[in-house]
Protein backbone atom coordinates (compact mmCIF):
# COMPACT_ATOMS: atom_id res chain seq x y z
CA UNK A 1 0.00 0.00 0.00
CA UNK A 2 1.58 3.54 -0.97
CA UNK A 3 1.06 5.80 1.46
CA UNK A 4 -0.43 9.01 0.89
CA UNK A 5 1.36 12.27 1.55
CA UNK A 6 -1.51 15.05 1.77
CA UNK A 7 -0.19 18.37 0.61
CA UNK A 8 0.07 21.08 3.55
CA UNK A 9 1.07 24.92 2.89
CA UNK A 10 4.36 26.90 2.46
CA UNK A 11 5.50 27.55 6.41
CA UNK A 12 8.08 29.26 8.47
CA UNK A 13 8.51 26.96 11.79
CA UNK A 14 10.55 28.25 14.24
CA UNK A 15 11.72 25.96 16.72
CA UNK A 16 12.94 27.78 20.11
CA UNK A 17 15.11 25.26 21.72
CA UNK A 18 16.38 24.68 18.41
CA UNK A 19 19.71 22.91 19.53
CA UNK A 20 18.07 21.17 22.19
CA UNK A 21 17.58 17.14 22.83
CA UNK A 22 14.08 16.97 21.53
CA UNK A 23 14.86 18.94 18.53
CA UNK A 24 17.68 16.73 17.39
CA UNK A 25 16.08 13.48 18.45
CA UNK A 26 12.56 13.86 17.27
CA UNK A 27 11.62 17.25 15.72
CA UNK A 28 14.29 18.04 12.92
CA UNK A 29 14.59 14.12 11.97
CA UNK A 30 10.79 13.68 11.78
CA UNK A 31 10.66 17.19 9.35
CA UNK A 32 13.28 15.54 7.19
CA UNK A 33 11.09 12.67 6.94
CA UNK A 34 8.30 14.76 6.19
CA UNK A 35 10.62 16.65 3.77
CA UNK A 36 11.82 13.35 1.91
CA UNK A 37 7.88 12.15 1.69
CA UNK A 38 7.21 15.51 -0.21
CA UNK A 39 5.47 16.79 2.01
CA UNK A 40 7.32 19.78 2.80
CA UNK A 41 6.51 22.70 0.12
CA UNK A 42 9.25 24.13 -2.26
CA UNK A 43 10.16 27.72 -0.43
CA UNK A 44 9.22 26.33 3.35
CA UNK A 45 11.79 27.50 6.01
CA UNK A 46 12.66 25.53 9.47
CA UNK A 47 14.55 27.93 11.55
CA UNK A 48 16.21 26.73 15.11
CA UNK A 49 16.45 29.86 18.05
CA UNK A 50 18.19 29.09 20.55
CA UNK A 51 20.97 30.71 23.26
CA UNK A 52 24.09 28.73 21.80
CA UNK A 53 26.43 31.10 18.91
CA UNK A 54 25.89 29.57 15.43
CA UNK A 55 25.64 30.32 12.01
CA UNK A 56 23.03 28.83 9.44
CA UNK A 57 25.59 26.55 8.60
CA UNK A 58 26.84 25.44 12.14
CA UNK A 59 23.46 24.43 12.76
CA UNK A 60 22.78 22.92 9.56
CA UNK A 61 25.77 20.57 10.42
CA UNK A 62 24.56 19.58 14.12
CA UNK A 63 21.12 18.40 12.51
CA UNK A 64 22.97 17.01 9.59
CA UNK A 65 24.86 15.35 12.61
CA UNK A 66 21.40 14.24 14.85
CA UNK A 67 20.30 12.88 11.59
CA UNK A 68 23.36 10.50 11.23
CA UNK A 69 22.27 9.11 14.74
CA UNK A 70 18.37 9.52 14.37
CA UNK A 71 17.36 9.78 11.03
CA UNK A 72 16.39 6.35 10.42
CA UNK A 73 16.90 4.74 7.55
CA UNK A 74 16.53 7.83 4.99
CA UNK A 75 19.43 9.33 6.46
CA UNK A 76 21.53 7.48 3.69
CA UNK A 77 19.35 9.90 1.45
CA UNK A 78 22.36 12.22 0.79
CA UNK A 79 20.88 14.18 -1.98
CA UNK A 80 17.40 14.57 -0.07
CA UNK A 81 19.57 15.90 2.76
CA UNK A 82 21.18 18.45 1.50
CA UNK A 83 18.27 20.49 0.19
CA UNK A 84 16.53 19.66 3.91
CA UNK A 85 19.62 20.99 5.13
CA UNK A 86 18.99 24.12 2.74
CA UNK A 87 15.85 24.87 4.24
CA UNK A 88 17.63 25.19 7.62
CA UNK A 89 18.33 28.72 9.08
CA UNK A 90 19.57 29.74 12.67
CA UNK A 91 18.69 32.52 14.43
CA UNK A 92 20.51 33.47 18.41
CA UNK A 93 18.06 34.45 20.55
CA UNK A 94 17.87 35.53 24.32
CA UNK A 95 14.17 34.52 25.28
CA UNK A 96 14.50 36.88 28.11
CA UNK A 97 16.38 39.59 26.67
CA UNK A 98 16.21 41.62 23.97
CA UNK A 99 19.06 39.82 21.67
CA UNK A 100 18.09 38.46 18.19
CA UNK A 101 14.39 39.11 18.36
CA UNK A 102 15.04 41.46 15.72
CA UNK A 103 16.82 39.38 13.25
CA UNK A 104 13.92 37.02 13.91
CA UNK A 105 11.50 39.82 13.09
CA UNK A 106 13.59 40.05 9.25
CA UNK A 107 13.08 36.23 8.63
CA UNK A 108 9.55 35.51 9.61
CA UNK A 109 7.28 35.99 6.45
CA UNK A 110 3.59 37.17 6.64
CA UNK A 111 2.01 35.63 3.67
CA UNK A 112 2.99 31.95 4.72
CA UNK A 113 1.94 29.40 7.77
CA UNK A 114 3.79 30.92 11.00
CA UNK A 115 4.13 28.39 13.33
CA UNK A 116 6.61 28.27 17.04
CA UNK A 117 7.13 25.47 18.81
CA UNK A 118 8.26 26.19 22.48
CA UNK A 119 10.97 23.13 22.90
CA UNK A 120 12.05 24.69 26.07
CA UNK A 121 11.27 25.11 30.08
CA UNK A 122 7.46 26.07 30.60
CA UNK A 123 9.02 28.73 32.61
CA UNK A 124 9.86 30.55 29.21
CA UNK A 125 6.51 29.73 27.46
CA UNK A 126 5.65 33.34 28.85
CA UNK A 127 8.39 35.33 27.99
CA UNK A 128 8.67 33.91 24.44
CA UNK A 129 5.39 34.74 24.03
CA UNK A 130 5.86 38.28 24.99
CA UNK A 131 8.09 38.84 22.69
CA UNK A 132 6.93 37.21 19.79
CA UNK A 133 3.70 39.79 20.21
CA UNK A 134 6.05 42.81 21.14
CA UNK A 135 8.50 42.63 18.19
CA UNK A 136 5.03 41.73 15.81
CA UNK A 137 6.57 38.61 14.84
CA UNK A 138 3.39 35.99 15.44
CA UNK A 139 0.45 37.28 14.27
CA UNK A 140 -3.58 36.04 15.12
CA UNK A 141 -2.72 33.44 12.45
CA UNK A 142 0.55 32.14 13.62
CA UNK A 143 0.44 28.91 15.82
CA UNK A 144 2.19 28.06 18.80
CA UNK A 145 3.13 24.29 20.13
CA UNK A 146 3.83 23.91 23.52
CA UNK A 147 5.51 20.44 25.03
CA UNK A 148 4.80 18.20 28.45
CA UNK A 149 5.40 18.86 30.89
CA UNK A 150 2.15 20.99 30.99
CA UNK A 151 2.67 22.77 34.62
CA UNK A 152 3.14 19.87 37.69
CA UNK A 153 -0.33 20.04 39.02
CA UNK A 154 -3.76 22.06 38.27
CA UNK A 155 -2.41 25.89 40.09
CA UNK A 156 0.32 26.00 37.14
CA UNK A 157 -1.06 24.21 34.67
CA UNK A 158 -3.95 27.29 35.58
CA UNK A 159 -1.04 30.05 35.27
CA UNK A 160 0.81 28.46 32.05
CA UNK A 161 -3.07 28.45 30.33
CA UNK A 162 -3.23 32.07 31.56
CA UNK A 163 -0.14 32.90 30.51
CA UNK A 164 -0.19 32.11 26.66
CA UNK A 165 -3.97 33.27 26.54
CA UNK A 166 -2.79 36.10 27.19
CA UNK A 167 -1.07 36.15 24.12
CA UNK A 168 -2.91 33.62 21.64
CA UNK A 169 -6.67 32.46 20.89
CA UNK A 170 -7.03 28.97 22.03
CA UNK A 171 -7.33 27.85 18.36
CA UNK A 172 -3.47 29.02 18.19
CA UNK A 173 -2.21 26.69 20.59
CA UNK A 174 -1.04 23.53 20.05
CA UNK A 175 -0.31 21.36 23.13
CA UNK A 176 1.18 17.66 21.96
CA UNK A 177 1.48 14.65 23.52
CA UNK A 178 2.89 12.76 21.51
CA UNK A 179 0.77 9.70 22.17
CA UNK A 180 -1.82 11.33 20.30
CA UNK A 181 0.13 11.38 17.31
CA UNK A 182 1.12 7.35 17.58
CA UNK A 183 -0.82 5.70 14.87
CA UNK A 184 -2.66 2.78 16.76
CA UNK A 185 -3.39 5.35 18.92
CA UNK A 186 -5.82 7.02 16.26
CA UNK A 187 -6.49 3.38 15.21
CA UNK A 188 -8.47 3.08 18.71
CA UNK A 189 -10.75 5.61 17.10
CA UNK A 190 -11.01 4.03 13.85
CA UNK A 191 -11.60 0.60 15.73
CA UNK A 192 -14.39 1.93 17.54
CA UNK A 193 -16.42 4.22 15.39
CA UNK A 194 -15.11 2.74 11.86
CA UNK A 195 -17.15 -1.22 12.60
CA UNK A 196 -20.38 -2.02 13.79
CA UNK A 197 -18.77 -5.20 15.67
CA UNK A 198 -17.61 -3.29 18.57
CA UNK A 199 -19.51 -0.42 19.87
CA UNK A 200 -22.51 -2.22 20.68
CA UNK A 201 -21.02 -4.16 23.05
CA UNK A 202 -18.25 -0.63 24.37
CA UNK A 203 -20.63 -0.64 27.43
CA UNK A 204 -20.66 -1.65 31.22
CA UNK A 205 -23.55 -4.54 29.74
CA UNK A 206 -20.50 -6.36 27.87
CA UNK A 207 -17.53 -5.43 29.30
CA UNK A 208 -16.23 -6.47 32.40
CA UNK A 209 -12.77 -4.61 32.81
CA UNK A 210 -10.49 -2.60 30.62
CA UNK A 211 -6.85 -2.27 31.16
CA UNK A 212 -4.45 0.13 29.89
CA UNK A 213 -0.57 -1.37 30.13
CA UNK A 214 2.32 1.25 29.33
CA UNK A 215 5.67 -0.77 30.18
CA UNK A 216 9.27 0.26 29.52
CA UNK A 217 12.52 -1.30 29.78
CA UNK A 218 14.68 1.91 30.26
CA UNK A 219 15.30 3.49 33.44
CA UNK A 220 15.41 7.11 34.07
CA UNK A 221 18.92 7.51 34.06
CA UNK A 222 20.26 10.72 32.39
CA UNK A 223 16.80 12.71 32.98
CA UNK A 224 16.89 11.86 37.01
CA UNK A 225 16.52 15.41 38.14
CA UNK A 226 13.38 16.18 36.23
CA UNK A 227 12.07 12.12 36.96
CA UNK A 228 12.43 12.62 40.46
CA UNK A 229 10.63 16.09 40.83
CA UNK A 230 7.33 14.84 38.46
CA UNK A 231 7.19 10.27 39.10
CA UNK A 232 5.30 7.87 36.89
CA UNK A 233 2.14 9.96 38.06
CA UNK A 234 3.21 13.15 36.41
CA UNK A 235 4.92 12.17 33.69
CA UNK A 236 2.80 9.66 32.27
CA UNK A 237 -0.50 9.00 34.05
CA UNK A 238 -1.79 12.66 33.76
CA UNK A 239 -1.04 12.66 30.29
CA UNK A 240 -0.32 9.89 27.84
CA UNK A 241 -2.25 6.89 29.88
CA UNK A 242 -5.21 9.48 30.52
CA UNK A 243 -5.58 10.40 27.07
CA UNK A 244 -5.07 6.53 26.67
CA UNK A 245 -8.32 6.51 28.74
CA UNK A 246 -10.26 9.28 26.99
CA UNK A 247 -9.88 7.92 23.55
CA UNK A 248 -11.26 3.92 24.89
CA UNK A 249 -13.68 5.25 27.06
CA UNK A 250 -15.59 8.36 25.03
CA UNK A 251 -18.66 8.68 23.85
CA UNK A 252 -18.65 8.83 19.75
CA UNK A 253 -18.33 12.90 18.93
CA UNK A 254 -20.71 13.85 16.04
CA UNK A 255 -17.53 14.11 13.53
CA UNK A 256 -13.94 13.56 13.73
CA UNK A 257 -13.02 17.39 14.51
CA UNK A 258 -10.94 18.91 16.94
CA UNK A 259 -13.45 20.24 19.48
CA UNK A 260 -16.28 17.00 19.14
CA UNK A 261 -13.05 14.97 20.10
CA UNK A 262 -11.88 17.21 22.66
CA UNK A 263 -15.63 17.88 24.28
CA UNK A 264 -15.99 13.94 24.74
CA UNK A 265 -12.24 12.99 26.31
CA UNK A 266 -13.23 16.21 28.45
CA UNK A 267 -16.14 14.66 29.93
CA UNK A 268 -14.35 11.37 30.23
CA UNK A 269 -11.66 13.15 32.54
CA UNK A 270 -14.50 14.92 34.41
CA UNK A 271 -16.31 11.64 34.93
CA UNK A 272 -13.53 10.12 36.77
CA UNK A 273 -13.77 8.94 40.20
CA UNK A 274 -11.45 9.99 42.99
CA UNK A 275 -9.29 7.01 43.27
CA UNK A 276 -9.53 5.11 46.56
CA UNK A 277 -5.87 4.68 48.43
CA UNK A 278 -5.66 1.00 48.59
CA UNK A 279 -6.87 0.79 44.53
CA UNK A 280 -3.15 2.43 44.05
CA UNK A 281 -0.01 1.02 43.56
CA UNK A 282 3.26 2.64 43.78
CA UNK A 283 6.95 1.22 43.04
CA UNK A 284 10.62 1.98 42.35
CA UNK A 285 12.77 -0.12 40.67
CA UNK A 286 15.60 -1.75 42.74
CA UNK A 287 19.40 -2.15 41.55
CA UNK A 288 19.64 -5.40 39.02
CA UNK A 289 22.68 -7.63 37.73
CA UNK A 290 23.98 -4.67 35.77
CA UNK A 291 21.72 -1.75 36.20
CA UNK A 292 21.43 0.81 38.64
CA UNK A 293 18.24 1.67 41.30
CA UNK A 294 15.93 3.73 41.10
CA UNK A 295 17.63 6.03 43.52
CA UNK A 296 20.85 5.60 42.83
CA UNK A 297 19.77 6.70 38.45
CA UNK A 298 17.76 9.40 40.50
CA UNK A 299 21.00 10.32 42.55
CA UNK A 300 18.30 11.08 45.58
CA UNK A 301 19.36 7.92 48.05
CA UNK A 302 15.87 9.16 49.71
CA UNK A 303 13.64 8.99 46.81
CA UNK A 304 10.36 8.84 47.74
CA UNK A 305 9.37 9.12 44.07
CA UNK A 306 7.44 6.38 42.01
CA UNK A 307 9.03 4.75 38.66
CA UNK A 308 5.59 2.38 38.83
CA UNK A 309 2.23 3.12 38.95
CA UNK A 310 -0.33 0.45 38.91
CA UNK A 311 -4.54 1.85 39.84
CA UNK A 312 -7.76 1.44 39.40
CA UNK A 313 -10.36 3.64 38.60
CA UNK A 314 -13.85 4.01 37.76
CA UNK A 315 -16.04 6.63 35.23
CA UNK A 316 -19.17 7.25 36.76
CA UNK A 317 -21.26 7.44 33.73
CA UNK A 318 -24.01 5.64 32.20
CA UNK A 319 -22.14 3.77 30.17
CA UNK A 320 -18.78 2.59 32.32
CA UNK A 321 -20.67 2.75 35.86
CA UNK A 322 -19.22 -0.57 37.46
CA UNK A 323 -16.82 -1.06 34.85
CA UNK A 324 -12.56 -1.32 36.39
CA UNK A 325 -10.53 0.37 34.60
CA UNK A 326 -6.97 -0.65 35.53
CA UNK A 327 -3.78 1.76 34.59
CA UNK A 328 -0.44 0.85 35.05
CA UNK A 329 3.25 1.94 34.03
CA UNK A 330 6.32 0.96 34.36
CA UNK A 331 10.09 2.01 34.06
CA UNK A 332 12.57 -1.07 34.12
CA UNK A 333 10.06 -3.99 33.78
CA UNK A 334 9.62 -6.73 31.94
CA UNK A 335 9.45 -5.74 28.31
CA UNK A 336 8.41 -2.62 26.28
CA UNK A 337 4.95 -3.21 25.59
CA UNK A 338 1.93 -1.04 25.55
CA UNK A 339 -1.69 -2.37 25.28
CA UNK A 340 -5.21 -1.27 25.88
CA UNK A 341 -6.95 -4.65 26.65
CA UNK A 342 -11.05 -5.01 26.64
CA UNK A 343 -11.99 -7.96 28.51
CA UNK A 344 -15.58 -9.01 28.08
CA UNK A 345 -18.28 -10.73 29.92
CA UNK A 346 -18.65 -14.45 30.25
CA UNK A 347 -21.28 -15.90 29.12
CA UNK A 348 -23.95 -16.45 31.33
CA UNK A 349 -24.34 -20.08 30.46
CA UNK A 350 -22.55 -22.40 28.78
CA UNK A 351 -24.04 -25.12 26.62
CA UNK A 352 -21.38 -27.44 26.32
CA UNK A 353 -21.52 -29.46 29.25
CA UNK A 354 -18.29 -29.21 31.74
CA UNK A 355 -16.76 -25.85 29.36
CA UNK A 356 -17.25 -22.86 30.96
CA UNK A 357 -17.44 -20.07 28.62
CA UNK A 358 -14.33 -18.23 28.24
CA UNK A 359 -14.62 -14.42 27.32
CA UNK A 360 -13.63 -12.92 24.38
CA UNK A 361 -10.72 -10.25 24.75
CA UNK A 362 -9.54 -7.11 22.24
CA UNK A 363 -6.16 -6.21 22.49
CA UNK A 364 -5.04 -3.47 20.87
CA UNK A 365 -1.04 -3.39 20.96
CA UNK A 366 0.07 0.28 20.39
CA UNK A 367 4.00 -0.58 20.75
CA UNK A 368 5.87 -2.34 19.15
CA UNK A 369 4.30 -4.66 16.58
CA UNK A 370 1.38 -2.50 16.41
CA UNK A 371 -1.37 -4.01 15.79
CA UNK A 372 -4.73 -5.99 17.25
CA UNK A 373 -6.04 -9.40 18.64
CA UNK A 374 -9.26 -10.80 19.59
CA UNK A 375 -9.33 -14.04 21.65
CA UNK A 376 -12.25 -15.98 20.55
CA UNK A 377 -13.60 -19.30 21.44
CA UNK A 378 -13.79 -22.44 19.18
CA UNK A 379 -13.89 -26.05 19.86
CA UNK A 380 -10.16 -27.57 20.09
CA UNK A 381 -9.53 -29.59 17.19
CA UNK A 382 -9.62 -33.25 16.96
CA UNK A 383 -11.69 -35.90 18.57
CA UNK A 384 -12.75 -36.55 22.58
CA UNK A 385 -15.92 -34.57 22.52
CA UNK A 386 -16.76 -30.64 22.59
CA UNK A 387 -14.06 -29.08 24.43
CA UNK A 388 -13.70 -25.37 24.18
CA UNK A 389 -10.43 -23.36 23.56
CA UNK A 390 -9.94 -19.79 23.45
CA UNK A 391 -7.54 -18.73 19.92
CA UNK A 392 -6.52 -15.21 18.87
CA UNK A 393 -7.44 -13.61 15.93
CA UNK A 394 -4.48 -12.10 15.35
CA UNK A 395 -3.50 -9.03 13.48
CA UNK A 396 -0.17 -6.85 13.08
CA UNK A 397 -0.95 -4.20 10.87
CA UNK A 398 2.41 -3.95 9.11
CA UNK A 399 1.48 -7.65 8.35
CA UNK A 400 -2.10 -7.22 6.71
CA UNK A 401 -1.35 -3.47 5.06
CA UNK A 402 2.22 -5.09 3.59
CA UNK A 403 3.85 -1.95 4.66
CA UNK A 404 6.60 -0.40 6.39
CA UNK A 405 4.79 2.91 6.77
CA UNK A 406 3.61 2.17 10.04
CA UNK A 407 6.85 1.57 11.84
CA UNK A 408 8.41 4.90 10.28
CA UNK A 409 5.47 7.60 10.53
CA UNK A 410 6.88 8.68 13.76
CA UNK A 411 4.55 10.52 16.11
CA UNK A 412 6.26 13.82 16.12
CA UNK A 413 5.93 13.91 12.48
CA UNK A 414 2.62 13.83 12.19
CA UNK A 415 1.45 16.06 15.00
CA UNK A 416 3.68 18.75 13.13
CA UNK A 417 1.98 18.77 10.25
CA UNK A 418 -1.09 18.68 11.80
CA UNK A 419 0.02 21.71 13.11
CA UNK A 420 0.93 23.18 9.29
CA UNK A 421 -2.41 22.00 8.62
CA UNK A 422 -3.89 23.38 11.57
CA UNK A 423 -6.02 20.48 12.82
CA UNK A 424 -5.77 20.54 16.63
CA UNK A 425 -7.76 17.38 16.96
CA UNK A 426 -4.70 15.67 18.55
CA UNK A 427 -3.73 18.15 20.90
CA UNK A 428 -4.95 18.38 24.09
CA UNK A 429 -7.09 21.39 24.91
CA UNK A 430 -6.57 23.82 28.02
CA UNK A 431 -9.37 22.74 29.96
CA UNK A 432 -8.72 18.79 29.22
CA UNK A 433 -5.50 19.49 30.82
CA UNK A 434 -6.77 21.24 33.64
CA UNK A 435 -9.12 18.23 34.21
CA UNK A 436 -6.52 15.73 33.85
CA UNK A 437 -4.63 17.53 36.88
CA UNK A 438 -7.87 18.37 38.81
CA UNK A 439 -8.27 14.07 38.80
CA UNK A 440 -4.46 14.05 39.56
CA UNK A 441 -3.71 17.08 42.39
CA UNK A 442 -5.78 14.64 45.42
CA UNK A 443 -3.89 11.69 44.66
CA UNK A 444 -0.26 13.01 44.59
CA UNK A 445 -1.00 14.89 48.04
CA UNK A 446 -2.70 11.91 49.86
CA UNK A 447 0.83 10.13 49.20
CA UNK A 448 2.52 13.59 50.07
CA UNK A 449 0.10 13.69 53.53
CA UNK A 450 0.95 9.80 54.17
CA UNK A 451 4.46 10.14 53.26
CA UNK A 452 3.73 7.25 51.01
CA UNK A 453 6.33 5.01 50.49
CA UNK A 454 6.82 3.64 47.01
CA UNK A 455 7.37 -0.78 46.94
CA UNK A 456 10.43 -1.45 45.62
CA UNK A 457 10.24 -4.27 42.38
CA UNK A 458 12.87 -5.73 40.27
CA UNK A 459 14.07 -5.00 37.40
CA UNK A 460 12.86 -6.78 34.31
CA UNK A 461 9.65 -7.19 36.16
CA UNK A 462 6.33 -6.38 36.21
CA UNK A 463 6.53 -4.56 38.87
CA UNK A 464 5.98 -5.08 43.24
CA UNK A 465 3.55 -7.72 43.96
CA UNK A 466 0.62 -5.60 45.28
CA UNK A 467 -0.01 -4.82 41.87
CA UNK A 468 -0.73 -8.29 40.81
CA UNK A 469 -3.24 -8.40 44.21
CA UNK A 470 -4.92 -5.31 42.75
CA UNK A 471 -6.65 -7.13 40.17
CA UNK A 472 -6.55 -10.91 41.98
CA UNK A 473 -8.70 -9.24 44.91
CA UNK A 474 -11.25 -8.64 42.31
CA UNK A 475 -10.71 -12.39 40.97
CA UNK A 476 -8.53 -10.94 38.00
CA UNK A 477 -5.50 -10.92 36.60
CA UNK A 478 -3.36 -8.42 34.40
CA UNK A 479 -2.35 -9.62 31.06
CA UNK A 480 1.31 -10.91 30.45
CA UNK A 481 3.92 -8.06 29.48
CA UNK A 482 5.81 -9.14 26.46
CA UNK A 483 7.25 -7.17 24.03
C1 LIG B 1 7.66 10.65 27.69
C2 LIG B 1 8.06 10.42 29.12
O1 LIG B 1 6.64 11.61 27.61
O2 LIG B 1 7.19 9.42 27.13
C3 LIG B 1 9.13 9.36 29.21
O3 LIG B 1 8.55 11.64 29.66
C4 LIG B 1 8.69 8.09 28.51
O4 LIG B 1 9.46 9.07 30.56
C5 LIG B 1 8.18 8.41 27.11
O5 LIG B 1 9.80 7.22 28.46
C6 LIG B 1 7.56 7.18 26.48
O6 LIG B 1 7.30 7.44 25.13
P1 LIG B 1 7.26 6.27 24.05
O7 LIG B 1 6.83 6.94 22.81
O8 LIG B 1 8.66 5.72 24.00
O9 LIG B 1 6.29 5.26 24.56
Amino acid sequence: MVARVIPVDTFDLVIFGGTGDLARRKILPGLFRRFLAGQMPDGSRIIGAARSDLDDAAYQSMISDAIDEFGGPEKDDKEGRKAFLACLGYVQIDAKGTDGWKDLAKLIRENVVQAFYFSVAPSLFGDLAERLMKHKIATPHSRVVVEKPFGRDLESAKALNKTLATHFDESQIYRIDHYLGKETVQNLMAVRFGNVLFEPLWNNHYVDHIQITVAETVGVGGRGAYYDRSGAMRDMVQNHLMQLLCLIAMEPPSQFGADAVRDEKLKVIRALQPIEPHHIVRGQYDAGADTASYREDAENPRSFTESFIAMKTHISNWRWSGVPFYLRTGKRMKARSSEITVVFQSLGHSIFEGEESLPNILSIHLQPNEGMDLQVTIKEPGPGGMRLVSVPLDMTFADALGDSDIEVTDAYERLIMDVIRGNQTLFMRGDEVEAAWAWTDPIIAGWEARNDVPKTYEPGSTGPEDALMLLHRDGRKWREVKG
